[in-house]
């Protein structure tokens, strides 16, 4: 049995912001309405070039350089994603594919902005039985591509972005010390998003979109989510952390899913901690989904609120609806990499792209001139074996 450590973390965000202001040009709301009622000032936007699963690899090559692994150590790869491009292939092949981890399994996972918790749970329990030694867990979105930007109860909240976490096996105690994962579908229309997004199919008409859908983008009812966040957030902490043996004054750090200040600061006082104990950049990212733990974690760990030997609570709630925690001794200190050794580090991510190029081509050629056989060769071939 093996203990699974983070032993690397990296996040991506892209460059365009939206501002509060810029939204107030487009709906009928306010910087000050938004700020006072969910603590976002600003959010970042994909440009047309990037998709969920080049943010995904920005991050995941970020968090391979701080672990100092290389892709082609890499034995498993999850992303928790509500936006992919495709339903498949997945965005963890994608991922794959432009890492080079030439020697990794590869799945998405859906559970909204529970997504990451629950892959970090099955990434540690696949190291901690040794199926596998190392795993990245990525929370990566593309939420702009998915809002009704004249709905200001949602178009307000969500932003764009990704963050990752490769996990290690060691015999040393500590890692990843326990996780709870939950989930109440009887709540699914209370946070959703139709699976057809991208091309709606005319000759379904307009039944497709169920749930009472009238639109294939996300519709929420804001204030049922909030009640159910404020509850689930405080007990699926104390189940967590009482799995892990550990009373609340010895939790350092709560990482929570980065929805809305206020639901933090009632967490916390259904908690009775200080709300400081909880980390917070929702002003600066908005609600990005899956990827909003991971980033807020590279957020904190660049802030200097961790030090080793912390124990910290990544807790996550959303559409399913689903919520997770996982507690996490924070111990393993990453060794420091020299720059000349970073920069060829990005040159092996060109090279990927490249054998992935040259690997279509084969596959081309060899279609190209395969001559398929006749049934009648077919079953010659198969009397001689
Ligand atoms: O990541 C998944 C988890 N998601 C969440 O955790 C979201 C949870 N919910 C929330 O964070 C909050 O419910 C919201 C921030 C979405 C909304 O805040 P609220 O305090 O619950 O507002 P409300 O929905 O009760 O609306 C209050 C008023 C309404 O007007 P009336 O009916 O009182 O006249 C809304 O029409 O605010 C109005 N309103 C707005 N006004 C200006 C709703 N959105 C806006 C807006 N700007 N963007």
């Amino acid at each position: 049995m093996k203990y699974a450590h983070i032993v690397g973390w990296g996040s991506f965000r892209p460059d365009k912001i939206l501002t509060n202001n810029d939204l107030a040009r487009m709906v009928d709301t306010s910087d000050e309405w938004i700020y006072s009622r969910t603590g976002i000032r600003e959010r970042r936007i994909a440009s047309e070039k990037e998709t969920t699963a080049t943010l995904a690899f920005e991050a995941a090559a970020r968090a391979l350089k701080r672990a100092d692994l290389h892709p082609s150590q890499v034995e498993l790869i999850i992303v928790a994603t509500s936006t992919p491009e495709y339903i498949f292939p997945s965005t963890a092949c994608r991922v794959q594919d432009y890492l080079g981890a030439t020697k990794a399994g590869a799945f998405d996972l859906s559970a909204a902005c529970s997504g990451f918790v629950y892959g970090l749970s099955m990434a540690s329990q696949a190291i901690q039985t040794e199926s596998v030694r190392n795993a990245i867990v990525i929370g990566a979105e593309t939420m702009s591509r998915v809002l009704d930007w004249d709905d200001r109860g949602t178009c307000i909240l969500f932003g764009d972005g990704a963050g990752a976490v490769v996990l290690k096996g060691s015999s040393v105690p500590g890692g990843v010390l326990a996780s709870t994962l939950r989930s109440d579908g009887s709540g699914g229309d209370l946070l959703s998003l139709p699976a057809v997004y991208h091309n709606p199919v005319p000759v379904l008409g307009p039944e497709y979109l169920h749930n009472g859908h009238k639109k294939n983008t996300v519709e929420m009812n804001g204030r049922q989510v909030f009640r159910f966040a404020t509850q689930v957030i405080a007990t699926s902490i104390e189940e967590t952390i009482a799995k892990a043996g550990l009373k609340i004054d010895e939790i350092d750090l709560i990482v929570p899913h980065q929805a809305n200040t206020r639901i933090i600061e009632t967490a916390a006082k259904r908690l009775k901690i200080p709300q400081e104990r909880f980390f917070m950049n929702v002003d600066a990212v908005g609600n990005t989904s899956a990827a909003s733990i991971p980033i807020a974690l590279c957020d904190a760990v660049h802030d200097g609120r961790l030090r080793p030997d912390d124990n910290v609570v990544f807790v996550g709630f959303g559409g399913g609806l689903t919520w997770a925690a996982s507690v996490i001794k924070w111990n393993v200190t990453p060794p420091e990499i020299s720059l000349p050794r970073r920069e060829w580090k990005r040159a092996r991510y060109i090279v990927a792209r490249g054998r992935s190029k040259l690997k279509k081509w084969r596959r081309r050629i060899i279609d190209r001139f395969s001559v398929s056989p006749t049934p009648e060769a077919r079953m010659r071939d198969a009397d001689k074996k």
